[in-house]
């Protein structure tokens, strides 16, 4: 997507050719920072502090990582001690975060691949392809969830008349930010607003880490698309004065019965969405199905992650106290304990469809299996 007129992805293979560049996410959107990944430790740094984050992103930075990985084994004597070296760095990289099923899927398939090959040079080089693959079937997935989610903008656009813009409600960040091109909910928007469609956007803060106002809305300004960011509990009063005309989320690991789980806050807006007859539909590409999870509560991970990221919060501060692009205050009570669950699963009775790569579906076990027959 475009930045100042600038093509960027979220991630791209660095001008040595053995290096990974990311965008510093921590820092958007005051500072933008470019940071040059080096090893597979790096990548799982980048993963596990939230430099990149969103599924897709997590799943790409795996896959480079795996490449990463694969040049600090090449000195290996051996196929199987090229394999067992690689294997290991691939289960520390998949300890970075536990819920986003990309993390894990990107680093069997890279597992998977190296070890059909013999030799480590060509190893190295399949790693490296498999990593670009992994990135660039991201970004046109992601484009496509855009072409089968425009329609159901479409469709709402010309029933409400064909002159109001269309109001769209998201959560968290699930933008080009989140993935290494076009976004998953964000998809379809940027799709109708090239089309001409008039899309205005809630955005929700997003606490605590508020990726919603830090970067679905700098995403969203970037690209020229009217928004609003509201308090995360603002969208159920929006919904019950009619303000909102359909909701469009991401997931980090959907079940094959269709239940998602997405950065918490999500299942609120869905039971909302419900109560007052809003479509809520959740935008992914396939690498987002966890195809041996079908009970969304039971089976998905729940990340918790610090205290800290409740108990502080950051932003830019009034340049007459200080020149930093970013100071951070305490926002909780002295000795408060605080408790940060970072997702919640919605069940898919609550969802209207997902939005995939292939179309869109039901997010119940046959819709998916219709969609994706092979699974
Ligand atoms: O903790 P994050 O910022 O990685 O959480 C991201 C989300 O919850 C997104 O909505 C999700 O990844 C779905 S879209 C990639």
């Amino acid at each position: 997507m475009l930045i100042d007129g600038t093509a960027y992805r979220s991630i791209w293979l660095g001008e040595d050719g053995v290096s990974i560049d990311i965008i510093d996410q921590r820092k958007l959107p005051w500072s933008f920072q470019i940071v040059s990944l080096k090893t597979s430790d790096d990548a799982g740094r980048a993963i596990c502090e939230m430099m990149v984050r969103g599924a897709g992103l997590i799943g790409a930075t795996a896959g480079y990582g795996m490449f990463l990985a694969a040049l600090e084994c090449s000195e290996a004597k051996n196929d199987n001690s090229f394999d067992d070296a690689f294997a290991s760095h691939g289960e520390k990289l998949k300890s970075a975060r536990p819920t986003a099923v990309n993390l894990a899927w990107a680093v069997n398939r890279q597992l998977s691949e190296v070890s059909m090959i013999s030799g480590a040079e060509a190893k190295v080089a399949k790693a490296k392809e498999v990593a670009i693959l992994i990135a660039d079937e991201d970004a046109e997935w992601c484009r496509k969830i855009g072409q089968h989610g425009l329609p159901l903008i479409r469709e709402i656009f010309e029933a409400k008349g064909g002159e109001e813009p269309v109001n769209i409600l998201t959560h968290c960040n699930a933008g080009w930010l989140a993935f290494v091109d076009y976004g998953s909910a964000t998809s379809p928007i940027y799709a109708a607003h090239d089309a001409g469609i008039p899309v205005h956007v809630w955005v929700d803060e997003t606490r605590p880490r508020n990726q919603g106002s830090r970067l679905t809305a700098w995403e969203l300004g970037k690209h020229g698309v009217p928004h609003h960011v509201i308090v995360d509990n603002a969208g159920g009063h929006l919904m019950q004065h009619g303000m909102v005309d359909l909701l469009i989320t991401g997931t980090d690991r959907t079940t094959c019965t269709g239940d998602v789980a997405n950065k918490i806050g999500t299942y609120l807006k869905a039971l909302a969405a419900k109560d007052n007859s809003v479509p809520f539909y959740v935008a992914l590409p396939s690498s987002t199905f966890d195809w041996n999870a079908s009970d969304g509560l039971n089976d998905i991970p729940i990340e918790e992650r610090s205290g800290e990221e409740i108990n502080r919060i950051g932003g830019a501060p009034d340049p007459a106290f200080s020149s930093e692009p970013e100071v951070e205050v305490t926002v909780v009570a002295e000795g408060s304990p605080v408790a940060n669950y970072a997702f919640d699963v919605t069940p898919g009775h609550l969802v209207t469809g997902l939005i995939t790569e292939r179309g869109v579906c039901s997010a119940t076990e046959a819709g998916i299996k219709e969609l994706f027959p092979e699974k």
